[in-house]
């Protein structure tokens, strides 16, 4: 419905490093050349858990832009912007947040996880309480079909599927539905008219999915129908009332292969990480002084790779030929873990060196950047606009 547009988020950390490349930045480049792909800086959210310390928050999501326009996410095929230059956001959260069932913020798993593992900060407050339903406005002011997010992730989604369902109820269904409904589906011309109808029928009658999902993409092809009947049509289709805001799926990406130097996450927090802007000669060192199997203490001491956190880079960087030029090395102690690592270090590099060469580019211009966040604003304020007309106005607010 409405495209199949994909959103997602990621909280403002400054400089990204090799895992977030593996696991985040290269699905979204997949994706934007797939659907119509927005991705914001979630600088509010940042401000949920360390709103005593937001100093560094505007360098830091600048910092972070880079990073992902660098890996290869392109303002021509996706709208970046920042979240907080999109108040509508706010307004969605405000207005949510008079239907949401304080139980159902109170039951999100990550609600008493954080709390418990962010010890350090207090976090009874309302905004954090609030958190997933600020996600959920995020996705729902854009009409988002798909977000990639991780596994952690996918609870708020479910709570943000739960609510669009809320809201729906609540407030799809206008007075003389049933026969607005009907003239939107003449509209269609005769011949679509009636194949919408059997469909319909197929659907409501014997659950055919099938059914409902030929009916939802005639009506994802019509482009010149009017929201309104659109929402309508949408939930006439499956027997409810208007759908305003749209129901979000998870798209799970995968967790990043890429362990970090001592064999752990790759994580900031933990010092094992590449970044992807370091130097060169950095990156290189970093992996020389990798930590290997424990076993291979002298040069002639066989190995285990499965217990050696380079195979893990191996595992990422090398195809079958090297993988099995490295078992046969390590087990015979035919080489020494330099040798070993010196195909690693080569492939990093090369994957490095474009990213930290577009990345130059944002850096000696930073005007760049903020162009390129001013524009994606606008569009962005202009989706969540049209969202917001139809909210207000189903929650008796359109004055105008
Ligand atoms: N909560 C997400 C995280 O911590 C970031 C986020 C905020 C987000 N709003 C979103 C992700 C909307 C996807 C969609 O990683
Ligand atoms: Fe690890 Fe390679 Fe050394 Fe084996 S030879 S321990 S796989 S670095």
């Amino acid at each position: 419905m409405f495209e199949t547009r994909v959103l997602s988020g990621m909280r403002p950390t400054g400089a990204l490093h090799l895992g977030h490349y593996h696991g985040v930045l290269k699905n979204w480049v997949r994706l934007q050349s797939e659907h119509p792909c927005l991705f914001f800086v979630a600088d509010w959210h940042a401000l949920t858990t360390d709103y005593e310390a937001p100093g560094v928050l505007q360098d830091v999501g600048a910092d972070m832009v880079i990073d992902w326009l660098a890996a290869g996410v392109d303002p021509n095929q996706a709208t970046i912007f920042v979240q907080s230059l999109v108040p509508e956001h706010a307004e969605l959260h405000l207005l949510l947040s008079m239907m949401t069932p304080l139980g159902w913020l109170e039951r999100v798993p990550t609600y008493k996880d954080q709390q418990e593992k962010l010890a350090d900060k207090d976090l009874s407050t309302y905004g954090f309480l609030g958190y997933p339903l600020l996600q959920a406005a995020d996705i729902l002011i854009y009409r988002a079909r798909y977000v990639p997010v991780g596994e952690d992730q996918v609870p708020h989604i479910e709570f943000t599927r739960e609510l669009a369902r809320r809201f729906n109820h609540l407030y799809g269904r206008e007075p003389g539905f049933e026969d607005k409904a009907k003239a939107a589906v003449k509209k269609l011309g005769s011949k679509k008219a009636r194949l919408f109808n059997d469909l319909r029928t197929k659907f409501l009658e014997s659950g055919d999915a099938e059914a409902l999902k030929r009916a939802q993409a005639l009506l994802d092809e019509q482009q010149n129908m009017p929201r309104g009947d659109r929402e309508r049509l949408y939930g006439w289709l499956e027997g409810s009332g208007k759908k305003i805001l749209v129901e979000a799926e998870a798209l799970l990406t995968e967790a990043s292969k890429l362990s970090g130097l001592d064999g752990q996450k790759m994580s900031k927090s933990y010092g094992n990480a590449i970044g992807l802007r370091e130097d060169p000669e950095t990156v290189a060192k970093k992996i020389r002084t990798m930590p290997t199997d424990p076993a291979r203490v002298k040069r002639g001491d066989p190995g285990t790779p499965q217990k050696c956190p380079v195979w893990s880079m191996h595992a990422v960087y090398s195809d079958e030929a090297r993988k099995a030029w490295v078992e046969k090395g390590c087990t015979t102690a035919a080489f020494g873990c330099l040798e070993c690592k010196q195909p690693v270090i080569d492939s990093v590099l090369a994957e490095l060196a474009p990213i930290r060469e577009r990345a130059q580019a944002y850096l000696d211009d930073p005007t760049l950047v903020k162009n390129i966040l001013a524009d994606g604003c606008d569009k962005a304020r202009k989706l969540a606009g049209e969202t917001m007309r139809d909210v207000r106005e189903a929650m008796g607010l359109s004055y105008t």
